[in-house]
């Protein structure tokens, strides 16, 4: 399967609380993840939600040292009471950055791409890209976090459409 163009905000897809997935199947997903996964590579994403190519369906992909991870209906288990603050940026909102304060760590569980059920625990950027991505499925936006826009804030005029 080839790359697939990102859906950019303003989008209101990118604003629908995902499905979970009931009858996850590897074979039936693996072209999909594939896919995914290209299309992250190929932006210099380090996490990719199924919404953002337009499947509201609870599936992310996450980039970690040993390669990309799918993660299948994930959910966060505990999150530290300790928070950190750092910039982040959206595949959907190019140009724009912005100061998101998030726990540290994190302990998630999900159905790993063979269709086990797994539980991991995360910290550091790991926990921050999980967290963004699992609020892209939940319809949120790291801009709607961000205590402080660092650059980009003349793109996010552009589409005061939104809302
Ligand atoms: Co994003």
């Amino acid at each position: 399967m080839p790359t697939m163009p990102i859906i950019l905000y303003p989008s209101k897809i990118l604003r629908v609380v995902s499905t979970t997935i009931k009858d996850y199947k590897p074979k039936a997903y693996s072209a999909l993840i594939e896919s995914m996964i290209e299309t992250m590579v190929a932006n210099k994403g380090i996490g990719l939600a199924a919404a953002q190519i337009g499947k509201n369906i609870r599936l992310i992909i996450v980039q970690t040292k040993e390669g990309a991870l799918p993660l299948i209906n994930p959910k966060i288990l505990f999150e530290s009471w300790k928070k950190e603050t750092s910039e982040e940026g959206c595949l959907s909102i190019p140009k724009v950055f912005g100061l998101v304060k998030r726990s540290r760590a994190i302990k998630v569980s999900a159905i790993n791409r063979e269709g086990d059920k797994i539980e991991f625990r995360a910290e550091g950027l790991f926990a921050r890209v999980i967290l963004h991505e699992i609020d892209h499925i939940n319809g949120a936006l790291f801009i709607d976090k961000a205590k402080k826009i660092t650059s980009g804030k003349e793109y996010l005029k552009q589409y005061d459409g939104e809302k």
